[in-house]
């Protein structure tokens, strides 16, 4: 029997950043969206028009997640819920039989992240934490010069991510941390994710600051990752200033910076190294939609049988470190991870 060509997606909730993944579904080769649900009645198909008007049929909308999940024609699940809501609906998309792409953070506790990874080894499906900045291939590039040896060692990476919030996305901030709101629980994830991916190992003790809001919500942080041997991750994210999403390793002879990691429609990648015996480039590249073949991953995977390229250890892991960190903010002291 032939294999399927097209994975059958879902849409679980009518999020902001379906502005984003939803055309990458529509446009992936390999995949169809067939359903998007919203809790609030008509956002479903509000959405759908609006980030893909070419899409105005056999897409079925519905007003309940639980009816999404009950549909048999729905193989695999885009989750792009509140991050407190994560680990509950990936849980019920599992217990359904689906395969889950969830948006990061995947879950607020490691033991939730066990919980998803034990139900998807019973259900046999594939789950993945939407990462998506990982399948730029610029990353693929600075992992080609760390490879080569031309910077020596990786000693020391600084990950800076900022924007401004705008007035009506502040309810971001309207929850503590506990809740999933603050900025560690929004971009820190991808800041965190690009400490442990440039060093390729854990931290063993992190050391943190930050800024809260009345909420309780950190609204900007700071700090410091021991990755060992002397070896130090800063990271450097916030709410309220200008937009900066690079990060800069510095080896032993010499250093490489990834200018832009959330590439916009628009944006040019840029690397550049340089080496201390005087050797520098500047290296640009067509731009790449990193949603698009986030996507295309995906679906490969399960279509396929492959593993993903973001496994749930690498969840776990991330959200180890980022636990510590806002554990160390909070209480104003470093935290052990090992
Ligand atoms: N990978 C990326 O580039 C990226 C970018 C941004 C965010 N994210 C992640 O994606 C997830 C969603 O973020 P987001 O900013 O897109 O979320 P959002 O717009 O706040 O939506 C989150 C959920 O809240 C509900 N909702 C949306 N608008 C609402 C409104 N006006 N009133 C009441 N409820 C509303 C929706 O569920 P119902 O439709 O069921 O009501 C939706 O699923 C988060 O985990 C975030 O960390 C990822």
């Amino acid at each position: 029997m032939n294999k399927p060509s097209k994975l059958r997606w879902g849409i679980l909730g009518a999020a902001r950043v379906n502005e984003r993944l939803l055309p990458a579904i529509v446009e992936a080769p390999n995949s169809q969206l067939v359903a998007i649900a919203s809790r609030r009645p008509g956002a479903a198909g509000e959405t759908l028009r609006k980030y893909a008007p070419q899409q105005q049929e056999g897409v079925r909308e519905y007003d309940s997640l639980e009816t999404l999940l009950a549909d048999a024609a729905v193989e695999a699940v885009y989750l792009p819920m509140a991050n407190e809501e994560h680990a509950e609906w990936a849980l019920r998309a599992i217990g359904r039989g689906k395969h889950v792409l969830i948006e990061k953070p995947m879950a607020l506790t490691v033991a939730d992240i066990e919980a998803i990874e034990t139900e998807a080894r019973r259900q046999g499906v594939t789950v993945m934490e939407g990462f998506m900045y990982r399948f730029h291939p610029q990353h693929a590039r600075v992992q080609e010069i760390i490879a080569s040896g031309l910077i020596g060692e990786v000693c020391s990476v600084r990950a800076s991510y900022s924007f401004m919030m705008r007035p009506a996305r502040m309810y971001r901030l309207a929850r503590e941390p506990g809740q999933g709101g603050g900025a560690l629980w929004d971009i820190g994830p991808y800041a965190i994710h690009s400490l442990r991916w440039c060093f390729g190992s854990e931290p063993v003790s992190v050391a943190a600051m930050a800024r809260y809001v009345e909420s309780g919500a950190d609204s900007a942080a700071s700090g410091v990752l021991d990755f060992g041997n002397g070896r130090f991750g800063h990271f450097d994210i916030s709410f309220e200033r200008a937009r900066r999403c690079e990060y800069e390793i510095t080896g032993s002879k010499g250093g490489v910076k990834c200018h832009v990691v959330w590439q916009l429609p628009g944006d040019v990648p840029v690397i550049s190294w340089w080496t201390e015996d005087g050797r520098e480039c500047v290296e640009r590249y067509p731009a790449a939609n990193h949603f698009n073949l986030e996507i295309e991953h995906f679906s490969d995977c399960v279509l396929n049988r492959k593993p993903p390229l973001l496994t749930l250890q690498d969840a776990k892991a991330n959200c180890r470190a980022l636990a510590a960190v806002l554990q160390s903010a909070a209480q104003g002291k470093t935290v052990k991870l090992s």
